[in-house]
């Protein structure tokens, strides 16, 4: 069932619910659309903006997607689809900063049980649910956090983090050091 607030932005639908089954057969299909994409792509903003771009055509829980890209020790928004994006974090603050620091992904079930300000950062007041995936370069380097918030709780699970963390892998492990999402 949709959830919709009557101040959502015009232009963001609200998350819809998907069962295991139907994630399974979005992210095969949203696979297929990258690796047509992007088989010789090599530029890492060409990636990102793709990689959000299908993966929220594919998947209607995905509220807010985007990376958080490492600059100088903290991490700066980078490429995303959804409402403003908090421009800075830092690596200490909120899931995307635990994430970079420990390399890990997180599922949130639930934001609002988390600390707010410290555990976690509200962008946006409509996102209940988060799963945050490190995005690592050719020398297991730290690029960038990929995000994705979902207007309802419990929208994330290991099926999310399997395909993310390969996708992930997928199309950022080839990437040399040089390459950051920096323009
Ligand atoms: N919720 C994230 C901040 C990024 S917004 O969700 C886009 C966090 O706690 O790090």
């Amino acid at each position: 069932m949709a959830h919709a607030y009557p101040d959502m932005p015009y232009f963001i639908n609200p998350s819809l619910a998907f069962n295991d089954e139907k994630k399974h057969l979005a992210y095969q299909q949203a696979n297929a659309d990258l690796d047509a994409l992007l088989q010789d792509e090599t530029d890492v903003i060409l990636k990102m903006v793709s990689i959000n771009c299908i993966l929220k055509t594919h998947l209607p829980y995905y509220y807010w997607v985007g990376f958080y890209c490492v600059n100088e020790g903290k991490l700066i928004v980078g490429p995303y689809q959804g409402t403003l994006g908090c421009l800075h974090i830092e690596f200490k603050k909120g899931v995307c900063g635990a994430v970079a620091n420990t390399k890990q992904t997180m599922i949130v079930p639930d934001v609002h049980a988390l600390s707010q300000g410290d555990e976690h950062i509200a962008c946006d007041p409509n996102s209940q649910s988060e799963i945050v995936v490190p995005v690592l370069n050719q020398q297991k380097e730290l690029i960038a956090v990929f995000d994705v918030d979902s207007s309802m709780t419990n929208s994330f699970n290991d099926i999310d983090k399997q395909y993310l963390e390969s996708i992930m892998n997928r199309h950022f492990s080839s990437s040399p050091l040089s390459q950051t999402c920096l323009v």
